[in-house]
């Protein structure tokens, strides 16, 4: 029998943070130990979910109530919880497993075969594969590599009468940045212009640890003022699972009349990605046909995973007095990276606001193109990142992300390697 066909649009379904994974593990079956740091996890580092979110799913998962199905939407306590968070009605939340099923979701209600979906580039890799899955086009907007707001000029040029949304991810991974007020008031004018949606993703909302709009170059010769990394960080109120800690208004604030589709999760704000749970929350009577068809394909998957819906309804209702601790760490290791990879030769690096990576330029490149990079620093170093290509295929140069997760005293070692590798390589 000759080998069974395989769909077409599937060969778009690339995901290079996992991909990657590969190389790592073809390196450690040699005996030689791997650093991965291409990988947003935080669990696999020193952090952990808050000790309440842990006990209620703990309880639930002792509790036979919770082996049942749930309803397809999730489950009525969470959902009025988000919706109170959202200022919502409860009919336009769904709970999903994740963010990354509630874009599939939107994705799947949104986008016919030939729409344009506008997605900024770099841009975490799920939408460009969703995009394709669903064989729509995703139409890359640049975001400036001095600071990594998206150019609105550009992001203007590239609707169509197809364009069908605005994928805002704010604050962004994966270069780390939060977005200034101007920009996003900006996208949102975009949106009301061109009568479209925004899906905005907020998988990184409370991990900020500079105000809005600090992002600014801190490289030599990329042509920015340096202000300092990091600003003032407002801590969240205790017993408050409100929007934000930073500063500054954020999207929600400014959209005004623009329909807004906001993707939420417990992977990041609540350090527990294997929960793999989250909500859509709808703003917008124009979103309805959207939200009934994401529904839809919520029945008929069933539900998401009962339990842990207890555990995220009690991270959304209980304390925040866990966060602090984790933006300092972040903070400090932000401040560590920026410094230490902008002192070795040939890289150049944003400093990131918010969530846990850094998007450095490769200035002076020995390789063929980003991914031979990342393979050799892997060769030499055992440290595994992942290739800028994998963000963006229209970025302006060679790219690779890091994830900054670790403890300072192991980045401080792990940078000491990517210094000399770099300093055997281009001088
Ligand atoms: C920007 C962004 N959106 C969405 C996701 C998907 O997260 P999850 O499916 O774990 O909620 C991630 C995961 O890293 C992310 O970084």
């Amino acid at each position: 029998m000759p080998p069974v066909h395989v769909a077409r649009r599937i060969a778009g379904v690339e995901y290079a943070i996992r991909d990657i994974v590969a190389a790592g593990k073809r390196l450690e079956a040699t005996g030689r130990q791997v650093t991965y740091l291409n990988i947003g996890d935080p669990n696999k580092f020193d952090f952990a979910p808050p000790p309440h979110v842990m006990e209620a799913f703990a309880r639930a998962a002792r509790d036979t109530k919770f082996t049942s199905y749930a309803p397809s939407e999730g489950i009525p306590a969470l959902r009025e919880a988000i919706a109170a968070r959202e200022k919502v009605k409860v009919d336009d939340v769904l709970v999903t497993a994740a963010m990354s099923e509630g874009i599939l979701a939107c994705f799947a209600s949104m986008l016919d075969a030939g729409d344009d979906v506008l997605l900024p580039s770099p841009c975490y890799p799920l939408y460009q594969a969703l995009a394709n899955l669903f064989e729509a086009h995703p139409a890359l907007y640049r975001c400036d590599p001095r600071t990594w707001e998206p150019d609105l000029d550009h992001v203007r040029s590239l609707v169509t009468p197809r364009t069908r949304c605005l994928v805002v991810i704010d604050p962004n991974n994966p270069t780390g940045v939060v977005y200034s007020e101007t920009t996003l008031k900006g996208l949102v004018e975009i949106a009301r212009w061109a009568k479209i949606p925004i899906f905005l993703d907020q998988a990184y909302d409370r991990l900020t640890f500079a105000p809005r709009g600090a992002g600014l170059p801190a490289c030599a010769g990329a042509g920015g003022d340096a202000r300092p990394a990091s600003g003032a960080s407002v801590p969240p109120a205790p017993g408050q699972a409100g929007r934000l800690p930073h500063q500054g208004p954020d999207l929600m604030a400014l959209r005004g009349d623009v329909p807004v589709i906001v993707g939420y999760s417990m992977s990041k704000v609540f350090i527990f990605p294997g929960a793999r749970c989250g909500y859509l929350a709808f703003h917008g009577k124009e979103l309805e046909g959207v939200r009934d068809g994401a529904a839809r394909l919520g029945r008929a998957r069933l539900c998401s995973n009962h339990p842990i819906q207890q555990a995220f309804l009690a991270g959304l209702t209980g304390p925040m007095d866990f966060l602090p601790g984790v933006i300092a760490k972040l903070r400090e290791r932000a401040a560590l990276t920026t410094k230490r990879l902008n002192a070795i030769p040939g890289l150049s690096c944003v400093a990131p606001q918010a969530a846990f990576y850094a998007f450095p330029k490769i200035e002076k490149s020995a390789w063929k193109d980003d991914q031979a990079f990342v393979l050799d620093l892997l060769e030499a170093t055992g440290i595994l990142t992942v290739h800028g290509a994998g963000f963006s295929s229209a970025l302006d140069g060679p790219y690779f992300r890091i994830v900054f997760l670790l403890p300072t005293a192991e980045l401080e070692t792990a940078y000491d390697a990517m210094g000399k590798f770099m300093r055997e390589r281009v001088g």
